[in-house]
């Protein structure tokens, strides 16, 4: 494993393996009410130049049952977000902190940070990537399913970080992806193209979400207006209102297909509020595995 996880490449296919054994066997000990902290004496600098709920939580959290301390760095209050640089704030970060997390809409700036940084550097979303909430939903599509091998994930919506970060697990793993993105909203041509060429499952974007869904056994979507395009929300709303994730989409998709969707959602506009309540949304698992993929990711990183 590379000192950093910045995008889905950073990881070895036997890191994969590795964080999914570590995350169930994290997890099951958390259940067991049994105490873990091999972080002890460890402690983790998270900056946030954007909002979150699910990743300050679950990295929070995750470093306090790991024995260790999460420093929560809003970009509003630390130097850098007045003007110190990058390089500078990386290399004195470096001399306090044994892991750095970092949530920014530049994939370049946390490229950067990591650079200078003589930690490891966690990419916590950028607007290109969003790699630890694909390996949490891939380890949610393992215990739903018992393996990862040749399932069929449709993604449906808006070509964003998280769709970008599905072509690359595409990529790199045996999984058959299909997309459905309205046209000008597709993902990064360089990543869809290396996942055609690299994918030993299949990558294929359609415009039609009934193509996308057909033989899905798990269908996928996030928010139509990611967090940056909050000025485009009515006209999104009005292009990406066929690519809804409601009962009569799912009716399409293989019988019992599950529903996912990394959060948060916005009720009736990518997802409808019966799909997202319903018996075949396993949202809310999805959303507790952050905690428990995280913890095996800080674990594999800040150990040593
Ligand atoms: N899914 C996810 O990253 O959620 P937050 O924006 O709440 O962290
Ligand atoms: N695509 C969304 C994901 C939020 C977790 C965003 O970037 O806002």
């Amino acid at each position: 494993m590379k000192k950093d996880l910045l995008t889905e490449y950073d990881l070895e296919l036997q890191d994969f393996t590795e964080i999914f054994q570590r995350a169930a066997f994290l997890k099951k000990l958390l259940y067991q009410k049994v105490s873990y902290t091999p972080l002890e004496g460890k402690s983790l600098g998270m900056i946030f130049d954007k909002s979150s709920t699910r990743t300050r939580i679950s990295f929070e959290v995750g470093m306090f049952q790991l024995g260790g301390l999460a420093i929560y760095l809003n970009s509003r209050d630390i130097q850098a977000g007045r003007g110190e640089s990058i390089a500078d704030s990386a290399r004195v970060m470096s001399r306090y902190l044994n892991g750095l997390m970092i949530r920014t809409s530049r994939h370049q700036d946390v490229e950067e940070y990591a650079r200078h940084a003589s930690i490891p550097v966690i990419n916590g979303l950028t607007d290109y990537l969003h790699p630890c909430q694909i390996l949490s939903d891939l380890f949610t599509i393992r215990e739903k399913f018992g393996a990862h091998e040749g399932i069929r994930v449709a993604y449906l919506g808006d070509g964003n970080n998280v769709a970008n970060s599905w072509l690359n697990v595409a990529a790199r793993l045996p999984i058959h992806l299909t997309m459905a993105c309205p046209a000008g909203y597709d993902p990064d041509q360089a990543l869809l193209e290396r996942a055609r060429r690299e994918a030993q499952g299949g990558v294929h974007l359609y415009r039609d979400p009934a193509d996308a869904v057909l033989g899905a056994q798990v269908l996928y979507t996030d928010t139509w207006a990611s967090m940056g395009w909050e000025a485009e929300k009515e006209e999104r709303a009005r292009v990406f209102a066929p690519y809804q994730v409601n009962e009569k989409l799912l009716a399409q998709a293989e019988p019992g297909a599950l529903v996912m969707h990394c959060l948060p959602a916005y009720r009736d506009q990518e997802i409808s509020s019966g799909v997202l309540d319903g018996p075949q949304s396993v949202i809310y698992d999805q959303a507790e595995n952050r905690l428990h993929v995280q913890k095996a990711i800080l674990e594999m990183l800040l150990k040593a």
